[in-house]
């Protein structure tokens, strides 16, 4: 959620910028903006809208700017323009914010009656003028940034840099990510390591509370109670290739197809088949730890809410001594709840930097519950803060509309499950069955999308008009219902509900006339006849009816997506792809701009 850049060096700061917020517009995208300097003189440029509005107004005389920052914007305080988009300028200060400053309406008062005055509606401008009416007292930036922040409060990331100093750029971060990227001779900062990749791998992840001064020679960092930290910088592995299109129109369609790939790097080394071993090297809990849990709380937001949901499902068949409460972290957050005894806390994430579930984590955390993670992003915050997890290992996500994300994370929870299960007693007979299913699922997903892009590409076509949507299921397709509903709504912009089946006719069904299309995951097993009641129920009432299933029974609706496959307990996952791929072309034949959706951005930093 907004992007930030800096540099201090010798090269061409505009082109650094600008290349580090084209591969940080995902977290956000209504305006842009970078100011660079040479000497004191400052190029300031910003536009509403994409950072591609920004290439075309770079201009010669600023080639030999060696220093700037830059920021990719996702609107909290004022609308979506060039007034209000970063960076921002007060007297001498610039400065670009991630985050929101809760107290800005008091500071705003106070910096009102020393004569400061303001031109747009940002907080962050607020910030900026606080930080200047410090520094002019005796232009210590590094001192001045650190002061403001003890009068903040709310959430930031920040870039700033003073005019008169071209040897500096000062960050700091609460609760919004930053990391400072060390080169030979120059520094880099960015807001997500993606970023970075191709200028430097040695990085410094800034920690809550911290302070950091960025020259070209070096950093030195000071934490919250203004002490220096000895700053640790770590080497990590970002593949520019999974951050590339490979050929395909938008990242969304590519990261589906990348699910064979992603899902085999998050089972390598987990599921040996031919030692029916499971293992997971990351959770830190010994055998006697995870036998003695009774009650797990597994929190996210979106998505990751829904592959939580998924997982439990599945986790709740064999681990029958255990109580699993799925929650969404913007609820939980501020519910008074009970947490029973040997309770252990799953955030699921993504990005690793979501708001609530931080939120959420630091809750449990001081309630002393364990806490683990469910991570794609390495080195993000919750995989930073938690007691021990799984990374998912599904490369760079770098559409908005998450997908190959979810896949990962119903199946590291699962395999989550089933270790826990196995210290519990689950015996490998009864293990046997997942590993071999686990085992196939990337091929089984790559059958999928080789045998069925074209029809679901066809199927798009032919429902893309519509305005109205119902997704249904029953048992664990209900959580593929809610996140079918909302890959499709965020992308098409349709209005789209995902119900449980069986409850459309305690109320929702009421909406239902021709003007819906329902797509009803069904499969073969006990509950076919249940689903096929409810698919009659809506059909009666002029529901244009899709079914997606594994079976191979006779079926009256509008239209029938089979999927063929020997999987028995993951086809769900193989209905999503079918799910993941209808929402891409639908999309597509709307005119929408698939990968980067209106009013959304990837990794939502603010609450
Ligand atoms: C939807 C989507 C979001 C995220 C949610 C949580 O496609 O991507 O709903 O799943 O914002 O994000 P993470 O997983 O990064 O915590």
């Amino acid at each position: 959620m907004c992007g930030i850049v800096g540099y201090v060096g010798s090269k061409n700061a505009q082109s650094i910028l600008l290349e580090g917020l084209h591969r940080l517009e995902y977290r956000g995208y209504d305006s842009a903006g970078i100011v660079t300097f040479q000497d004191g003189d400052a190029c300031l440029l910003r536009v509403k809208g994409k950072v591609a509005g920004l290439d075309s107004l770079v201009n010669d005389s600023h080639r030999d700017d060696s220093i700037g920052i830059g920021h990719t914007r996702w609107a909290t305080h004022g609308e979506p323009s060039e007034r209000n988009a970063h960076p921002h300028n007060v007297g001498d200060i610039f400065l670009v914010h991630n985050g929101i400053i809760e107290n800005y309406k008091d500071l705003k008062s106070v910096l009102e009656t020393r004569g400061y005055s303001f031109v747009s509606e940002t907080d962050t401008e607020v910030l900026t003028a606080l930080v200047d009416s410090i520094y002019q007292q005796d232009k210590n930036l590094f001192a001045a940034v650190s002061e403001a922040l003890h009068m903040v409060v709310g959430a930031y990331g920040i870039a700033v840099v003073a005019k008169d100093n071209m040897d500096e750029v000062v960050v700091a971060r609460s609760g919004s990510p930053l990391v400072i990227g060390v080169g030979e001779g120059e520094t880099f900062i960015a807001s997500d390591p993606s970023a970075l990749v191709g200028n430097t791998n040695q990085v410094i992840f800034l920690k809550d509370g911290e302070v950091a001064k960025c020259t070209r020679d070096g950093v030195t960092v000071k934490d919250s109670a203004d002490q220096a930290v000895e700053p640790i910088v770590e080497t990590i592995e970002m593949d520019i290739q999974a951050m590339q299109k490979k050929g395909f129109d938008h990242f969304l369609v590519k990261e589906i197809f990348d699910q064979p790939e992603s899902l085999s790097a998050t089972l390598a080394g987990r599921v040996v088949k031919d030692q029916d071993l499971l293992r997971l090297g990351g959770l830190n809990m010994s055998e006697e730890e995870l036998r003695a849990v009774k009650h797990i709380f597994i929190v996210a937001c979106g998505t990751a809410s829904y592959a939580s949901m998924m997982a439990s499902y599945y986790i709740e068949r064999f681990a029958d001594d255990v109580v699993i409460d799925t929650v969404v972290a913007s609820e939980l957050r501020y519910r008074s709840f009970n947490v029973p005894e040997n309770s252990l806390a799953i955030f699921v994430s993504q990005s690793g930097e979501t708001a609530d579930t931080i939120a959420c984590l630091k809750e449990m955390k001081q309630r002393g519950v364990r806490c683990l993670g469910v991570v794609n992003a390495v080195g993000s915050t919750i995989a930073r803060e938690v007691d021990g997890g799984i990374y998912i290992h599904a490369g760079a996500e770098i559409s908005v509309a998450s997908t190959k994300g979810f896949t990962s994370q119903v199946v590291a929870l699962v395999l989550f499950g089933l270790v826990m299960a196995q210290a519990k007693g689950m015996s490998i007979e009864d293990v046997r069955p997942y590993i071999d299913e686990l085992d196939a699922l990337p091929e089984e997903i790559a059958a999928v999308l080789d045998t069925k892009n074209e029809e679901v590409k066809q199927l798009a076509a032919d429902y893309s008009q519509y305005e109205h949507a119902f997704y249904i299921g029953r048992d664990i397709l209900y959580p593929l219902a809610l996140e079918g509903a909302l890959k499709l709504k965020e992308t098409s912009y349709i209005h789209v509900e995902g119900q449980p089946a069986g409850e459309l006719k305690h109320g929702s069904i009421a909406l239902i006339d021709d003007r819906f299309f329902e797509v009803a995951f069904v499969m073969d097993n006990e509950l076919f006849e249940k689903s096929m009641s409810n698919i009659i129920e809506v059909q009666a009432r002029g529901g244009h009816v899709i079914v997606v299933t594994n079976s191979s029974r006779e079926i009256e609706a509008e239209r029938v997506v089979r999927i063929e496959s020997r999987l028995k307990m993951f086809t769900p996952l193989l209905f999503n792809v079918v799910s993941q791929l209808f929402a891409y072309y639908v999309a597509v034949n709307r005119g929408n701009d698939v990968d980067q959706p209106r009013n959304l951005a990837k990794s939502v930093t603010v609450e």
